[in-house]
């Protein structure tokens, strides 16, 4: 009864916390690109063949519905594998319809035309890829109207992080804040549109004052799970076992990735010849 979780690398582990504490009895197989990370850099086509290997391998596991928890990945292969890569018992569904939906207020399955709501200037942080994608704002466009977005690409901050240089991702933070306040000086809310942005979620805060609301995914994307394991048990799949797989070196992965999550993260190789 395996549920897939993918990411480019450590930055996932933020869902993955948060949907093994909010569904203990699912055991999860947690798929980490660490070899090829970061994503956010690389070409659409590039993403999506990375994508698409990662969850193939978490097919293999038994995991018949696998959650993207990578931004990057949901912005720019997403929509390209449901129409035309997932066979019709497995799914594969991204990060951003939770988060857009609590932005918005709405349910979940709330198919009304969109409408106006109570933000209206919205900060976006996110990868290159993601910003260029513009995938964030076609998901509001079709559930809100009247919402100023600004998108902030965050170069270098995933690859301090997965280098695990704190130092350097806190000073790229502060810079990226900066940046987008001269374009839009007060934002009410803020989006960390990456799964790495949670574990650098208190420099956010800081930067841009407690003043703004700061939306992070992990939580939101667990409660949106559980409802919707809810309603489909079935995609539930035969995989019994939990473990964590990359594509890096399974020890230093592990090492930070226990530094991350504060608890023991061991690791094994994705595929043999890694
Ligand atoms: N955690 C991925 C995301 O949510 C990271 C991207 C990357 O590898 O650049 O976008």
């Amino acid at each position: 009864m395996a549920v897939g979780i993918f990411d480019s690398g450590l930055g996932g582990l933020t869902v993955y916390d948060a949907v093994t504490k909010r569904l203990p009895e699912v055991p999860f197989v947690y798929f980490g690109d660490n070899a090829n990370t970061p994503y956010g850099v690389r070409t659409a086509d590039d993403i999506y063949d990375l994508t698409c290997a990662g969850v193939e391998r978490l097919w293999d596991e038994g995991c018949d519905l696998v959650i993207l928890a990578c931004n990057t990945a949901s912005a720019a292969a997403l929509r390209r594998m449901q129409e035309g890569w997932v066979p019709p018992d497995k799914r594969v569904l991204g990060v951003f319809v939770p988060l857009i939906e609590a932005l918005t207020e709405r349910q979940w399955g709330d198919n009304s035309p969109p409408r106006e709501v109570a933000v209206k200037h919205v900060a976006l942080f996110a990868t290159p890829a993601t910003v260029s994608s513009r995938a964030f704002q076609r998901e509001l466009a079709f559930r809100a109207v009247g919402v100023d977005v600004e998108a902030q690409p965050c170069g270098g901050v995933v690859d301090a992080i997965e280098a695990g240089d704190m130092i350097l991702a806190e000073a790229l933070v502060r810079s990226h804040v900066e940046a987008l306040q001269r374009r839009m000086p007060s934002p009410e809310a803020a989006i960390l549109g990456c799964t790495h942005y949670p574990l650098m979620q208190d420099v956010f805060q800081d930067a841009l004052g407690l003043e703004v609301r700061v939306y992070s995914q992990a939580q939101l994307v667990a409660e949106s799970l559980a409802d919707y394991l809810h309603r489909r048990p079935e995609m539930v799949g035969p995989g019994q076992a939990a473990k964590l797989l990359t594509t890096g070196d399974p020890k230093k992965v592990g090492a930070k990735a226990t530094q991350f999550l504060r608890r023991q993260m061991t690791y094994e190789a994705a595929f043999d010849d890694d």
